[in-house]
């Protein structure tokens, strides 16, 4: 019999991991928990919402996946959930069956990663990762815990994404660069040097967003923190 999974948040990537082991098997969803109180009691694709996350404790048996998109607020979801008793056995991990996982790669729990994900070597995707379909990550590449990295994606080596970072669809990022812990990078964007934490960029070469070019040289909070940076900076622009 397939294991029984409730997927926390009746989100749209709930609905692409509810497809997904349909199709494939291996977990039976048996419902969704979220705290929306007008969803409780109905169904979402034919599953029913159970009640809100609370109601975790009605459910001893079953694995858990949290899917809520933004990587803080999983965080956030996860707490809670270790506060009710929920440890980290309880969670599932959801690769599609067509994603190889090399030797020398890891995948930690409550990770989902969709269809088309390319892993080539030494690549470490942590706790509650959600990778979208068609993402590239090459050699040596660490996702670290809650970060998002949408549809297309792809990282140069060595690349490093931050704690609860988000990655838009088909941004690229040069290798041995870091996208800092909660940072945003929009889509279609090029990062060519480290991004720091927290902040949003977008663009070709990316950049701080409201940040008029020329960034490099009118920042006056710290960063560029390296003239090093400046430099680089600067020739992405003139690229
Ligand atoms: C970067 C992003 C987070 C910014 O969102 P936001 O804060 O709401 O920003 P706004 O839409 O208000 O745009 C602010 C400015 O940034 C520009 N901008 C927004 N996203 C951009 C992008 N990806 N690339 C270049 N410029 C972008 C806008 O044109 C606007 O410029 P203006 O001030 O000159 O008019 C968002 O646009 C983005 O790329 N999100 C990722 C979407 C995604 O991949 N979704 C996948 C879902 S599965």
């Amino acid at each position: 019999m397939a294991t029984q999974l409730i997927l926390v948040a009746a989100s749209g990537l709930a609905r692409e991991v509810l497809a997904l082991v349909r199709a494939h098997g291996g977990y039976d969803v048996v419902g969704f928990l979220d705290d929306d109180v007008a969803r409780h009691g109905t169904t979402l694709d034919g599953v029913p919402v159970l009640g809100g996350i609370d109601a975790v404790t009605e459910h001893p048996d079953a694995e858990l996946l949290v899917c809520v998109g933004k990587g803080a607020s999983r965080e956030q979801v996860v707490e809670r959930l270790d506060g009710l008793g929920v440890f980290p056995i309880r969670y599932a991990t959801v690769v599609h069956p067509a994603v190889d996982v090399p030797d020398g790669c890891e995948v930690g729990v409550g990770s989902i990663l969709l269809a088309g994900v390319a892993m080539t070597a030494a690549v470490t995707v942590g706790s509650h990762v959600v990778v979208m379909p068609n993402a590239t990550l090459t050699h040596d590449c660490v996702l670290q815990d809650f970060s998002t990295v949408c549809a297309g994606v792809a990282l140069g080596g060595s690349v490093v994404v931050g704690r609860a970072a988000y990655l838009g669809m088909n941004a690229s990022v040069r290798e041995n660069v870091r996208v800092g812990e909660g940072a945003t990078l929009g889509m279609g964007a090029a990062l060519l040097v480290d991004q720091p934490d927290g902040e949003t960029w977008a663009g070709v070469p990316a950049r701080a967003l409201g940040v008029p070019t020329g960034i490099a040289r009118h920042r006056n909070d710290g960063w560029p923190a390296t003239a090093e940076h400046t430099e680089r900076i600067d020739e992405g622009a003139r690229a």
